[in-house]
């Protein structure tokens, strides 16, 4: 059904808002009932708002794609050219750097269309691997991205507020040469 309604395109600087938006309030929805409010707070004010998602939209080295749903945003990934982890091997990285599905169209398809469009994204980047950070007690992600084909090559810390945690470092070969062995 999803296939119907959703449609995936390239984000401009026009989007900022509602992305800032977007963002902020998928990530609260998936992890506020697993953090403190105050660790909450440090890590929403220093990851969105208008001029971050402005910055973001403007940098040559990060593309977001946006998944509308019945004319609403329904979603949203951010890839991210950089280093990566010594766990991913290979040449040419490329970062999953953020994969959000609202709530209401979470297990309906659209994580699916959003993840075929971004894996097509960073491959037109020449990405040779596709890799991802996702809290190790994020058990819903994980399972999605194995499905997706995200196999798992290690562990990175991450820092909410003050809060040291632990994610899975995941990949994807994008290209038979990058494959791991
Ligand atoms: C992660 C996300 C994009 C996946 O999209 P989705 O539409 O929920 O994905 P699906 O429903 O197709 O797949 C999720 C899988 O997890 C399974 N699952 C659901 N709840 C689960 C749980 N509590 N523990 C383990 N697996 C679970 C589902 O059964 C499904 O697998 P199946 O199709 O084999 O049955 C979406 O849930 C989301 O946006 N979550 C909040 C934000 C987030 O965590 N983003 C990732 C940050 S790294």
């Amino acid at each position: 059904m999803a296939e119907r309604l959703t449609t995936i395109r390239r984000a401009v600087p026009s989007d900022a808002a509602a992305l800032a938006e977007l963002g902020a309030r998928t990530f609260r929805d998936a992890f506020e009932a697993d953090n403190t409010p105050e660790n909450m707070a440090l890590y929403l004010a220093s990851s969105y708002g208008l001029d971050l998602q402005s910055a973001e939209l403007r940098n040559a080295g990060i593309v977001t794609l946006l998944a509308e749903s019945e004319n609403r945003l329904a979603g949203y990934s951010q890839l991210r050219e950089g280093p990566a982890p010594d766990c991913i091997g290979g040449a040419r990285p490329i970062e999953l750097w953020r994969f959000y599905v609202e709530r209401a169209w979470q297990g309906r398809g659209v994580a699916q269309m959003l993840m075929a469009a971004t894996i097509e994204a960073a491959a037109a980047l020449g990405g040779g691997t596709l890799w991802l950070c996702v809290w190790e007690r994020n058990h819903r992600a994980q399972a999605f991205y194995r499905k997706s084909g995200f196999e798992d090559r290690g562990e990175k810390p991450f820092i909410l507020g003050t809060d040291r945690q632990t994610d899975r470092v995941m990949a994807l070969a994008l290209s038979q040469r990058d494959a791991a062995p």
